[in-house]
């Protein structure tokens, strides 16, 4: 009879959802970010995180959290190379992940737990979900296109042209060669990630997509306007429930579940700059550059003539702690239309007046902000994803410029003249503008996004 009298809103704080990140930046926040948005619609949260790169939980009162032991650093990994980190983290936590997640379903008194929702590229989980009878949804943290390319490789490799044959393969095609089974993107796009065992980057696409057709839901950070030709062809390729529901982070105010702290002065200093004048510079928290790339970096920079807000964290150049490489006197040189910083509040920074394009490495929580803030980008992939997202930006929605040709001053000058001073760059704004007016358009009441999400809650609270 209790239950009876209880609102729905308190009914759904009765089920509670169990999530867990892989622990690398550009996926935490949008795992983080997605367990706000379903906090919001009333179902209670915990989180499962790893020790390594674990969240700042004291941001996050209203989560529960429990650690596992990963045993991820005793053993040297590091994000240097990914693909090792993240296969050693499917095997080593398999064990702490089935203990913490069976012991949360035994405690459980009042609060049902209806479902698991993990990243994509955990793909252990699923078989630990299955053993516990538990339904898992999935998190993939990038687009749905990039998404696409991969499962095109996984297809190859199937088809035994990777690793053996791929390079041959390849060469014969050439590099501007459509991709074959993913023709959007050209062959030196193809989303591939230095390993140093390359079979270990095919295994585990492989079992990240199989695990992912054995899940009960697949949600994307994306909206259903930016992807209208991708969507299509994932739901004939995956034939489980789809929710695209982005852009998360533009369901409530700039939230930070920064492993970095975030340097306030990059807003105080863009408060004095003219509007859409800057050039924000950032890579994500894994692109790496050598001595000499940063300097054309810093060069082409300084020639522009553009005011600049350049993240350099620490650790982007490799084999130095931070600004060691550059010239002394560069920033006084520069008098005042510079500012360095480790690492900035990138949603604010993106949203500000004065800021006029961003030079990224297309990660995708990067690429989305900047379509979110109407910012037109150049586009510096660096591996994997970033390289079918910057062929998006630059070839199929024409709200950037592909930075192709090595890293040099020169071109590097020419490229942020032509998007931050020249008509080429209004045109793009222009563009991304209208990319902006349809994820803000998604996510109001009746919007694609906006639906998507109260199919998913349904879904969830169905279980
Ligand atoms: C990684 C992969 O590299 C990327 O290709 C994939 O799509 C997601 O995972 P990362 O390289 O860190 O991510 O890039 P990105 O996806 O852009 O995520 C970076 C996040 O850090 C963004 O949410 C951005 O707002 C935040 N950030 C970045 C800051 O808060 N401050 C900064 O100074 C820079």
């Amino acid at each position: 009879m209790e239950n009876q009298r209880e609102s729905p809103l308190q009914q759904r704080k009765k089920r509670r959802v169990i999530l867990f990140p892989l622990p690398l930046q550009g996926h935490i926040n949008p795992m983080l970010q997605l367990a706000n948005i379903l906090y919001g619609k009333g179902l209670s949260i915990t989180v499962i995180h790893t020790n390594f790169n674990s969240p700042n939980t004291s941001n996050y009162p209203h989560f529960d959290f429990c650690s596992i032991p990963d045993g991820l650093l005793e053993v040297g990994a590091s994000t240097s190379d990914v693909i090792a980190l993240v296969t050693l983290l499917n095997v080593n936590c398999v064990v702490p992940f089935r203990d913490c997640l069976a012991k949360l379903l035994s405690n459980v008194e009042e609060e049902s737990i209806a479902c698991l929702i993990t990243d994509a590229v955990c793909h252990f989980t699923q078989a630990v979900a299955d053993s516990l009878k538990l339904p898992r949804i999935v998190l993939r943290t990038s687009s749905i296109s990039s998404f696409l390319a991969f499962a095109a490789i996984s297809l190859l490799h199937e088809k035994g042209f990777f690793p053996i044959k791929g390079f041959h393969f390849l060469s014969d095609l050439g590099s501007e060669a459509p991709m074959p089974e993913f023709p959007s993107v050209r062959v030196k796009d193809i989303p591939l990630i230095e390993t140093r065992d390359a079979e270990k980057f095919y295994q585990l696409l492989m079992s990240m997509m199989s695990q992912i057709k054995a899940s009960s839901g697949l949600i994307w950070n994306s909206f259903q306007d930016l992807e209208q030709d991708a969507l299509p062809a994932l739901e004939r390729d995956f034939r489980i429930p789809i929710f695209p529901i982005g852009a998360f982070h533009k369901y409530f105010p700039a939230s930070s579940s920064s492993l970095l702290t975030q340097d306030k002065s990059s807003i105080s200093w863009l408060d004095k700059q003219a509007p859409k004048s800057v050039l924000y510079v950032s890579f994500g928290s894994i692109a790496a550059v050598n001595e000499a790339e940063f300097l054309e970096i810093a060069w082409g920079l300084a020639n522009s003539g553009v005011p600049f807000l350049w993240v350099v964290r620490p650790g982007l150049v490799r084999g130095f702690e931070w600004l060691e490489p550059l010239p002394k006197g560069f920033l006084e040189m520069l008098d005042g239309r510079a500012h360095i910083v480790k690492w900035a509040p990138q949603q604010e920074v993106l949203a500000h007046p004065a800021t006029g394009g961003f030079w990224t490495h297309n990660g995708w929580n990067s690429t989305l902000e900047s379509i979110c803030e109407g910012v037109p980008m150049i586009c510096q992939p660096c591996f994997g994803d970033q390289l079918v997202i910057a062929r998006y930006v630059s070839h199929i929605w024409r709200v950037g410029l592909h930075l192709e040709k090595r890293l040099e001053r020169g071109e590097i000058e020419t490229a942020i003249r032509r998007v931050i001073l020249e008509a080429e760059g209004q045109e793009m704004r222009d563009r991304i503008m209208q990319l902006k007016e349809k994820v803000d358009v998604s996510l109001r009441q009746g919007g694609s996004s906006y639906q998507s999400l109260e199919s998913l809650i349904s879904y969830i609270e169905s279980f």
